[in-house]
Formats: structure tokens, sequence, C-alpha cells
């Protein structure tokens, strides 16, 4: 029987080679042919400190000290009704209730530090959702993940970037916002408040220009860098809509979409699919290495997903946001 989860509070290289070893394992396992992250991935995941939340570590290992089973919980400083949680146990030691006692462990956390509102992301169809399911959780957000091959690009997204948007200009930046752009773009990113989302106990998401800076630099202290494109107002400089991407480190072949918003004054006019096509060819003249973007998708965020699946980005796998109900707890 494995030892009570203690959470892991200086880890050592070792703590981080397990963690890798369950990782890779559960992934394998449950989304086989998924690219395992290396362990340095792994490690910089875990130990990258923000200023906006704090994550709580579990390793849980067995008699003969073999990796066992991992858990995290991010607090925001914020929204601090909220915490997000992931709980995976090595699939040779499943249905033997090392998950259920770390999942107590995991909400007993998020009580303490004065949570009502407790969510994590799984694959649907995996045991998860019956592991959920028998812990009170409910689904609260029906999501698509997606996958472009940057070498099925339709013929036609390569043309789009030089395609008039008149009113409109494109630019970019790698790396924090130019000061200049940072009021404009936090309106942006205010911009984003009616994005779908479900049931999910979200709360307000207040954005200034420290919390811009310092996403991008959260990215960065990852070994990651943050791709942003943006459309331009002619007239007054202003952000119109803008596009994210997280740049792997290591020279890993995948990159991770961010956010993408077009506020509504400036929506229908093609805005999203400039962005994102501009993005594109930004990616394969500076980044050839990249083989593939993956992002996701709200199910019932009907703009994003036809701007994404005109770009050639196809279904990778349907994940579910499971919340533990407020007036469950
Ligand atoms: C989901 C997961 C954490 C469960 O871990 P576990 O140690 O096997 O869970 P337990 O042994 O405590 O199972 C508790 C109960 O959950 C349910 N359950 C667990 N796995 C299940 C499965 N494959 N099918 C149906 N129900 C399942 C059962 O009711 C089980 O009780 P039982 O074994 O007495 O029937 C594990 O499968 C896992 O790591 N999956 C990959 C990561 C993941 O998706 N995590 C999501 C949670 S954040």
């Amino acid at each position: 029987m494995p030892a009570d989860p203690r959470p892991l509070t200086a880890p050592v290289p070792d703590d981080f080679r397990a963690w890798h070893q369950v990782e890779a394992a559960a992934l394998a396992h449950d989304r086989p042919g998924e690219p395992v992250p290396s362990q340095a991935a792994v490690e910089a995941r875990l130990t990258a400190a923000g200023s906006r939340s704090r994550l709580v570590l579990w390793l849980v290992r067995g008699s003969g000290d073999e990796p066992v089973a991992t858990a995290t919980l991010r607090l925001f400083h914020e929204q601090r009704h909220l915490a997000r949680f992931d709980v995976t146990v090595h699939p040779a030691h499943r249905r033997l209730g090392t998950g259920s006692r770390l999942l107590s462990t995991v909400t007993g956390a998020a009580t303490d530090a004065g949570c009502r509102s407790l969510i994590t992301e799984v694959t649907a169809g995996t045991a998860a959702e019956g592991f959920l399911a028998t812990r009170d959780f409910l689904p609260a957000l029906r999501l698509t993940w997606l996958r472009l091959a940057l070498d099925e690009v339709p013929e036609r997204v390569h043309r789009l970037p030089s395609a008039a948007h008149p009113g409109y200009r494109l630019t970019s930046w790698e790396g924090v916002v130019p000061d200049g752009l940072a009021e404009s773009l936090v309106r942006a990113h205010q911009g984003m408040a009616d994005m779908p989302t479900g049931e999910v106990d979200i709360g307000e998401a207040r954005w200034d220009v420290a919390r811009v800076r310092e996403v991008a630099e959260a990215v960065a202290r990852r070994g990651e860098r943050l791709l942003t494109v943006a459309a331009r107002c002619e007239a007054d400089g202003s952000i119109a809509g803008y596009t994210e991407l997280v740049l792997p480190a290591d020279a890993a072949p995948r990159a991770q979409q961010y956010s993408t918003a077009v506020l509504p004054a400036h929506r229908g006019h093609g805005l999203g699919l400039w962005i994102k096509a501009e993005m594109l060819r930004l990616v394969r003249e500076r980044h050839p290495h990249l083989t593939e973007i993956t992002t996701d998708n709200a199910d019932d965020n009907r703009h994003m997903l036809a701007v994404n699946t005109a770009l050639g980005f196809r279904p990778l796998r349907r994940t579910v946001l499971y919340q533990l109900s407020p007036a469950r707890r």
C-alpha cells in the first residue's frame, strides 16, 4: 500500500524523474500516439513560478519506492474561489483506491485554501469520467482539441495574410507586449469576456497591464516563447483582435495556441481568420522545425471552430471540464 499523499515541497531530481515516469505511462495508456513531453519540460511546468497562482504538488510512491501517482492543485491569487487540479495514477496501479485518496487530499487542500469551486479537464470516454462521477463532480464544459499538421495547411490559407482588410493592418511580436500596445491589449483581453465557458464558475477575470506582461513572462520562465499577432485599426492604432501561440522549448515539434479574440465592434470582417493565417505564415517563415499546432475549443464556440476548421485544424480528442458543484460541497 503506497504511503499517504504528502505535498512535495522541495522536489529533487529523482522526484521529477518519478513524476515523468507516471505522466509518460499514463499518456501512453490514455492518449496513445500523443507526444510525451521531455522530463525537462515536465520539470519546467511544475517549477515555473507564477505571480498569479501557485501550484501544490503531490507524488505518491509505492513500498519499493516506485512511482505510483501524481497530483497538482493550482490556487489562483485573484480568483480565490476557484482551483484547478489533476490526479494521475500510473496504469499499473489503478483501481486500488490511490486516485480516490489523492482526490480527497486535493479536495481537502482546496477547501482549506477557501475555494468553493474545483475543476479538472479530462479526456472524454476515459476512466476519469467514471471516477469523477462517483465523487459528485459534474460536467461543466465540453471541449474539442484540434490539431493542425503544418504541412497540410490548405493552399488558399497561405494567400490570406496578403488579402486587404481596409481599415486594419497586421502587427506581431514575440515575448512581452511592446509598451505602446499594452493598454490596448488589455482591452482586447477584456473583449474575451463573452467566450463560452458553460457551467464553469470562472468568476470575473480582471485584466491589466501587469497581467498581460505576466502571461508572457510565465511562458518565458518555462523556456517557451509567446508569439502574438494582432490586427490594429488604421485609424487609432488600437488592437481590434489578437491571437497568441506558445512556441515550445527544446526544439519540440508542437506549438500550443493560447487565446484568440476579436473585439465585438470588429467582428464579421474576417479578422479572426486573417490573424491566424498570418500566425501560420510567421511560423513557417521563422520556426520551420515546428510540425503541428494544437488548440482547444469549447464545443459551443461555433465561430472559433469555423475559423480553425477553415485553417485546416482537425479534431484530435474530446475533453470534458468537470466541476465539483459548489452546491454539493
Ligand atoms: C481516473 C484515475 C485518476 C483513477 O485512479 P484510480 O486509482 O484507478 O481510482 P480508484 O481506484 O480510487 O477508483 C475509484 C472509483 O472510481 C471509479 N473508476 C475508476 N476507474 C474506472 C474505470 N476505468 N471505469 C469505471 N469506473 C472507474 C470506480 O467507481 C472506482 O471504484 P471501484 O474500483 O471500487 O469500482 C486514473 O484512471 C488516471 O490516472 N487516469 C488518467 C489521468 C486522469 O484522467 N485523471 C483525471 C482525474 S483529475
